[in-house]
């Protein structure tokens, strides 16, 4: 249930039970705060009016916190080109999914390592089967600010703790997965089981996930870009990442009826706040650094 004034002045005086949480689920603020800043900003990329109130709550918790990514959040000392790159890559996920209710509007759409967005407020089409799933520490937060209905539910579980399967197995479908944030976070052997279990359980739906280039988890690469996650976004130590393809269509090799669909890149985007990164768009290497795949799982 969402918090009444009492219970959210209680949440607020417990709060620093709820700051312990791993550096993985600490991820899921940085987003969110990304996603109220463009919002509260000129032309923003998103509207995303409920991460704005989350962050207002936040705020009066973590700014007890000598924590330096929350005293950063708190501040809003994040820096810009981070706030539209996520921004507008929320953006593009809303798409996939808009895309996807268009010709599915009863479809079921399991939003993995979810966080603390707010994508079932923006994309509700008042018919979609909704499903949030992240660690429990996560969700235990999100439950704080957002109602579950009868077509907007949580799942309180690790994505790789395969059993959340089964209460989504219980809809018809069409399935629609996805990850947005979250893979690179896990091992190479952890995606491809989840990835296979996936097409066995719900064959001919869709996966939609974001992926890192596995030529930057080699070294000196990888130093330098677990140094940008610990040193300058003052991730901690275990948020680093792990998992990465070479090429868009490195996950067909995974199985026959792995079927890839199509891929973006936030390169790919008009979208004018990006400014002057987009001249280097042209470059493969940094067009893929992180970016999104879409797979049929058939
Ligand atoms: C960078 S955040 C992205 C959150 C959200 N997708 C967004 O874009 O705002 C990464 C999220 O992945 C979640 N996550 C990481 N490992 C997970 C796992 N094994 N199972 C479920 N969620 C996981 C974290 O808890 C965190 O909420």
């Amino acid at each position: 249930m969402a918090l009444s004034k009492n219970n959210l002045k209680e949440y607020r005086e417990n709060a620093k039970l709820n700051l312990k949480i791993s550096d993985v689920a600490a991820t899921s603020f940085v987003t969110l705060y990304c996603h109220a800043i463009e919002s509260q900003s000129n032309d923003p990329i998103l509207n995303d009016p409920k991460a704005v109130e989350i962050t207002n709550e936040l705020n009066k918790i973590l700014s007890n916190s000598e924590n330096k990514l929350y005293q950063d959040l708190v501040n809003g000392k994040l820096k810009k080109e981070l706030v539209t790159h996520i921004a507008i890559r929320a953006r593009q996920y809303d798409r996939y999914v808009n895309d996807f209710l268009k010709d599915s509007p009863e479809g079921v759409v399991v939003n993995i390592g979810c966080g603390l967005d707010s994508r079932f407020l923006r994309i509700d089409n008042g018919k979609v089967i909704f499903y949030d799933l992240d660690l429990p520490e996560v969700i235990e937060i999100k439950k704080q600010f957002f109602e579950e209905n009868d077509r907007y539910h949580f799942i309180s579980s690790s994505v790789l703790d395969h059993e959340w399967m089964s209460m989504v197995a219980e809809h018809e479908g069409p399935f629609l997965f996805v990850a947005e944030g979250v893979f690179m976070y896990l091992n190479q052997e952890d995606v491809q089981s989840l990835i296979l279990t996936l097409q066995s359980e719900f064959p001919g739906s869709e996966l939609v996930c974001e992926v890192f280039n596995s030529l930057w988890l080699k070294e000196p690469l990888r130093s330098i870009m677990n140094f940008k996650l610990q040193r300058q976004l003052h991730l901690g130590k275990d948020a680093i990442f792990n998992f990465g393809i070479r090429d868009s269509k490195e996950m067909e090799t995974w199985n026959t009826g792995i079927e890839f669909l199509d891929d973006w890149s936030y390169f790919d985007s008009d979208e004018e706040k990006l400014g002057w990164i987009k001249i280097f768009g042209w470059i493969e290497f940094i067009r893929k650094t992180q970016w999104t795949v879409h797979y049929k799982l058939n």
